[in-house]
């Protein structure tokens, strides 16, 4: 799937795009002083604006008149842009979107309290579209991130983390945020409840993919191309899917080396060494450099490829009974560009 043809299907929505864009940037400008002037740098500084297209795609309606659409997704988007600033003081990042982040120039004080703007704005936004429903939605998507984001701190270095953990805490870290996007807008367009919980499922899978790419990207991206540094995850001991593959590999190893002697791709000093890591629980910057490489070096990598490809797939299944075409096929293409993407 090209680019092209992705525009080609959102083009019909343009107009509701770019009145969204208008919303998010009035709401930068109502506001004198340090506010004002650090909301309006975050949201010039772009972003992806995954989350306001997901309302409008799954809302299935192009009109721009409708205000309580593009209320609706500037709503999501400033939602999202206020986690990721509270995200940068939790992370202590000093970049985010190739920019120095409001935590670093301005310290953690002014950080927190710019987050909280914005996401009273967004609350401004969603009492005016008279959706309760669709509010309900965020408002549960953003008590799911603050609970992943407090089992993400609890679990720092803890090498006994399973794939069904990791993928319950990105599901509510991330996940939960863009199925609420899709219910929401499907809501405001007034689509049947099966529809509702279609888009929502689409949502959930497709933001499992987002994060499982994200967190991969975290091992092969370039901090340049990413605009954050890269490695970040496992310097602040975040363990994702790759290691957990790592692990999940060396522990099936170390059975079939008790089974048949030595059979085993993995060398023993390798092996001796992740077992004490693990045992351990911390890790110093040697520790972290060498799971590094041994992540890079081992199946792991693919292995997490296909679990986020696998989300993709399961993403697109759950579009098989939506209309109208152009939506559906707009959605579709959305998920190959989250799937196939470097930054
Ligand atoms: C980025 O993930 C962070 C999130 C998706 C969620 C952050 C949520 C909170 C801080 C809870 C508070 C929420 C609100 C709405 C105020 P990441 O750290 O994996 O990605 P990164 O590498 O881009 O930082
Ligand atoms: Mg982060």
């Amino acid at each position: 799937m090209t680019a092209a043809r992705l525009s080609d299907q959102i083009e019909v929505f343009t107009p509701l795009l770019m009145a969204v864009e208008g919303r998010l940037q009035e709401v930068a400008s109502e506001q004198a002083g340090i506010p004002g002037a650090y909301a309006g740098q975050v949201i010039r500084a772009g972003g992806k604006r995954l989350r306001p297209l997901l309302v409008i795609l799954c809302s299935g309606l192009a009109d721009p008149s409708r205000q309580a659409l593009i209320d609706m997704a500037a709503a999501a988007e400033l939602i999202h842009t206020a986690s990721l600033i509270h995200d940068d003081i939790l992370d202590q990042a000093d970049t985010r979107r190739g920019a120095a982040t409001i935590n670093h120039l301005q310290g953690n004080h002014t950080a927190v309290l710019i987050g909280d703007f914005l996401f009273a704005a967004a609350f401004g936004l969603l009492t005016r579209t008279g959706c309760p429903e669709a509010v309900a939605l965020m408002t549960g998507a953003i008590q799911a991130m603050c609970q992943a984001e407090i089992e993400q701190k609890e679990a720092v270095f803890q090498f006994s983390v399973t794939e069904h953990r990791y993928l319950d805490r990105i599901e509510k870290k991330t996940a939960a945020l863009l199925a609420a996007c899709c219910g929401a807008g499907a809501l405001t367009g007034g689509a049947a409840p099966e529809d509702v919980a279609s888009l929502m499922a689409y949502g959930r899978n497709l933001g499992l993919c987002f994060q499982i790419t994200d967190d991969l990207l975290d091992f092969t991206g370039d901090s340049a191309a990413l605009g954050k540094p890269a490695g970040a995850d496992l310097a602040q001991g975040i363990l994702t899917l790759p290691v957990i593959y790592l692990l999940q590999n060396f522990a099936c190893e170390q059975g079939s080396e008790l089974a048949d002697g030595n059979s085993n791709p993995v060398s023993l000093p390798c092996r001796a060494r992740l077992r004490e890591i693990s045992r351990s629980g911390s890790c110093a910057q040697p520790d972290l450099d060498y799971i590094r490489q041994a992540v890079c070096q081992s199946p792991a990598l693919g292995q997490a490829r296909q679990k986020a490809l696998d989300c993709a797939r399961q993403a697109a299944a759950c579009l098989a009974g939506i209309t109208p075409e152009t939506t559906r096929q707009a959605l579709l293409d959305l998920v190959e560009q989250v799937a196939r993407r470097q930054r």
